[in-house]
């Protein structure tokens, strides 16, 4: 056997055993949950296509549902000129003639079987080794001719006319990885090619997935939207597609609005995650800070730093339950001194969360300070996501440690990874001013560093 330390592939065991707990909490949400991944041609073509099946066959093997949508864009365009054809567009949609048609059923074809390929591997040797994935395609698609358009006929290209969502379910009950190409029939059982986007939003409206996933070439997207925390929400999205400067590429365009378009259909969140980034959909899918750009439905409400236009409503949030004893009570004054500590969400205007971070530097440490989540608007994850907006924070100012002080929600803290500490732990400044007769408990989390 070969010794570790000669093993090229060796990898830090703690960092190992790190990872995959910081992950747990993530394979846990999505075992069991539907996504679907929109796979432009690009993908196929690109040197990290084979890593990216591999990672796909591992969500499979997490558990997740899975309906891959691929496109044929490039094999298409390949396909046309080998026949000595010339790819031919109107309005940026292609016209599918008869001898189109013919290379599209090649390209789409061929690169179905590379996607079957790669997915029936199971070399010890690989990422693979031990899967056992089931891949399953068949009619699930009804199209109908996209028609005259512009008094341009496209012939054989067709737009979604319904998806065979019953057909998708039983696939997936049986644990199998549905692939769909951007292929469609009609009930005349004529041929039509299709958006592969459209297919995948369908798709994915259709059957209710809880994700949506659009992968792309290049990392501007990822790059423009890194500090998007939680994520965009629809009517950022929608303004940032209005926006004449946004200068967004034709293709991001589009699948930034097949991502709206789902997650206004029902898909709770939609990603866009870049196939050229080494092991992003993972990052995206299992990690707390992901690796891409999501856009999420109205369900959630943009986290930002409290500004004073905010006090009003974060007075308004807090008073009553500092009278009810839950918070300590916080003046006008000392919030406003301290505004730029406070974490906000708001939704129409109204602050229907808000938390503080309070950093003791000298100790390295943070308070999770004035944790409150508005009644109309509890249990809807409001207080984890501010949770992690301030650990995430907290980790920007190199704290290790966040400790809060609660009266009577330490079991709402130690199940978001807290645990019961004592008052000398606390910062010198704090422990001063601790509050015998509020008698609150101290809790503490470790930052991890993942
Ligand atoms: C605690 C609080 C911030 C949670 O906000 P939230 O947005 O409802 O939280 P989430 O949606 O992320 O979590 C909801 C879950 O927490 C549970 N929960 C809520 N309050 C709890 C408490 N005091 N103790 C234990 N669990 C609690 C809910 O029952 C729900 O669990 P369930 O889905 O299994 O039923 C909110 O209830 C609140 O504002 N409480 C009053 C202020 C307070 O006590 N703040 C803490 C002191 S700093």
């Amino acid at each position: 056997m070969q010794g570790r330390d000669d093993n090229p592939l060796a990898i830090d065991q703690s960092a190992l055993v790190a990872a995959l707990r910081a992950s747990a909490p993530y394979v846990h949400a999505h075992r069991g949950r539907t996504f679907v991944i929109h796979l432009p041609g690009e993908a196929a073509a690109s040197p990290r296509f084979v890593d990216l099946i591999y990672d796909i066959a591992l969500l499979a093997s997490l558990g997740v549902r899975l309906v891959i949508v691929f496109g044929a864009r490039p094999q298409i365009d390949a396909a046309l000129a080998t026949a000595g054809l010339t790819p031919c567009f109107s309005h940026g949609v292609r016209v599918t003639d008869a001898a189109a048609l013919a290379c599209v059923r090649q390209a789409v074809g061929s690169l179905q079987m590379a996607f079957e390929a790669h997915l029936s591997t199971s070399l010890a040797s690989t990422p693979m080794g031990g899967a056992r994935i089931a891949t399953v395609s068949g009619n699930l698609v009804t199209a109908r001719p996209l028609g005259v358009v512009h008094g341009v006929d496209h012939g054989h290209t067709g737009e979604v006319r319904r998806i065979d969502t019953a057909s998708i379910d039983a696939h997936l009950a049986r644990g199998h990885i549905v692939l769909l190409p951007c292929i469609g029939y009609s009930p005349s059982g004529e041929i039509f090619n299709l958006v592969a986007e459209d297919v995948a939003g369908a798709t994915a409206t259709a059957l209710a997935a809880d994700k949506f996933v659009l992968m792309h070439p290049g990392t501007a997207m990822h790059a423009r939207f890194a500090e998007s925390s939680p994520g965009l929400t629809l009517e950022a999205a929608r303004a940032l597609l209005d926006a004449d400067n946004a200068g967004l590429s034709g293709p991001d365009r589009a699948r930034l609005d097949a991502a709206i378009r789902a997650c206004s259909t029902g898909v709770e969140r939609s990603h866009l995650v870049s196939f050229e980034t080494d092991g992003a959909l993972l990052r995206e899918l299992y990690s707390r800070d992901g690796l891409g750009t999501m856009v999420a439905a109205d369900t959630y409400d943009a986290v930002r730093t409290a500004t004073p236009e905010d006090l009003g409503g974060v007075l308004a949030l807090i008073e009553p339950l500092a009278e009810a004893g839950l918070l300590v009570a916080r003046s006008r004054e000392a919030i406003e001194l301290d505004i730029e500590h406070y974490v906000v969400m708001a939704r129409d205007g109204l602050i229907t969360a808000c938390s503080a971070l309070v950093p003791y530097i000298d100790e390295g440490v943070g308070e999770l300070a004035c944790v409150a989540v508005h009644p109309a608007y509890r249990g809807g994850d409001r207080g984890a996501i501010l949770l992690a907006e301030v650990e995430k924070r907290a980790r920007a100012a190199d704290l290790t440690h966040l400790f809060v002080l609660t009266t009577r929600a330490p079991h709402w803290f130690v199940e978001h990874g807290f645990a019961a500490s004592t008052i000398d732990t606390l910062p010198l400044a704090k422990r001063a001013l601790y509050n015998y007769q509020r008698n609150s408990s101290v809790l503490i989390k470790p930052l991890s560093a993942v």
